[in-house]
């Protein structure tokens, strides 16, 4: 029996000005305040919280960042820190998106680093692995992301471990309207968590696994349907209000 509680998490990447935020965010709460057996969660971009937190922080939507840096002050120009976070009213944080891992370098060593420092600081990361399109082809997919999920969360304990969100988005299904099918979106969900339980045994049950890639108001009720799968990360579907509204209807 899965007692995970189920996550729908819009990622608006490098999406919406201070008022279109707050735009949306009036519009959604309105429309999703009577959901109670689904988590929601908004992850904007830093220039965004802070009309989120004054529009979500009393609501029943959670609020995320996309990124953060894992020490907690100094000289490191143009970041962002955990405790800054904390000030605009996040609890989540997304950690090592493909894009950052492709387009800003980010390594498996730096993402460790800020998986650790976001629990340190009482927030909960999502961290997001997955494959591309050759390692897909090649069949090597759920051994590159077993070896992501083990370099990127190995020196967790169980109970620090028992507190992430993976989120397993392929390379090829993101924003390019392929999805994978909801089986092999379940098979490897399933093999990530058969990873999580070589690190920390039963903890794995616990762990919360979205699937994130072209995931659409018609697509999610298959997902969600997968014993691994307890959610969805979300990216342009995320953005139009009618259409986060209906996919987390649909995720119920
Ligand atoms: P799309 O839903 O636009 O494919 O993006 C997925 C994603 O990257 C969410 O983090």
């Amino acid at each position: 029996m899965n007692k995970r509680r189920p996550l729908i998490a819009g990622n608006w990447k490098m999406n919406k000005t201070t008022a279109e935020a707050r735009d949306f965010a009036i519009r959604f709460q309105e429309q999703v305040a009577d959901i109670t057996d689904v988590d929601m969660l908004i992850c904007a971009p830093f220039t965004a919280l802070s009309a989120l937190k004054e529009e979500l922080e009393e609501s029943i939507i959670h609020i995320g960042a996309q990124n953060m840096h894992y020490e907690t002050k100094g000289a490191f120009t143009g970041e962002i820190s955990a405790e800054m976070l904390l000030d605009l009213a996040c609890t989540y944080v997304i950690i090592g998106h493909s894009e950052r891992r492709d387009y800003f370098k980010e390594d498996d060593e730096l993402i460790a680093k800020k998986v650790k420092a976001a629990l340190d600081n009482g927030l909960t990361p999502i961290l997001c692995v997955g494959e591309n399109l050759a390692l897909r082809e090649s069949g090597r997919a759920l051994a590159f992301v077993r070896g992501q999920v083990e370099k990127n969360l190995m020196e967790l304990t169980p109970a620090e471990l028992a507190k992430v969100v993976i989120a397993y988005e392929p390379i090829w299904a993101i924003g390019t309207g392929k999805t994978a099918s909801a089986e092999d979106a379940q098979e490897m969900c399933s093999g990530i968590r058969s990873t999580l339980a070589g690190i920390a045994g039963s903890v794995a049950d616990e762990i919360r696994i979205l699937y994130g890639g072209s995931v659409k108001s018609g697509n999610i009720a298959s997902m969600m349907a997968q014993p691994d799968i307890d959610g969805a990360l979300v990216g342009g579907a995320s953005l139009d209000v009618e259409e986060f509204v209906k996919l987390v209807q649909n995720a119920r």
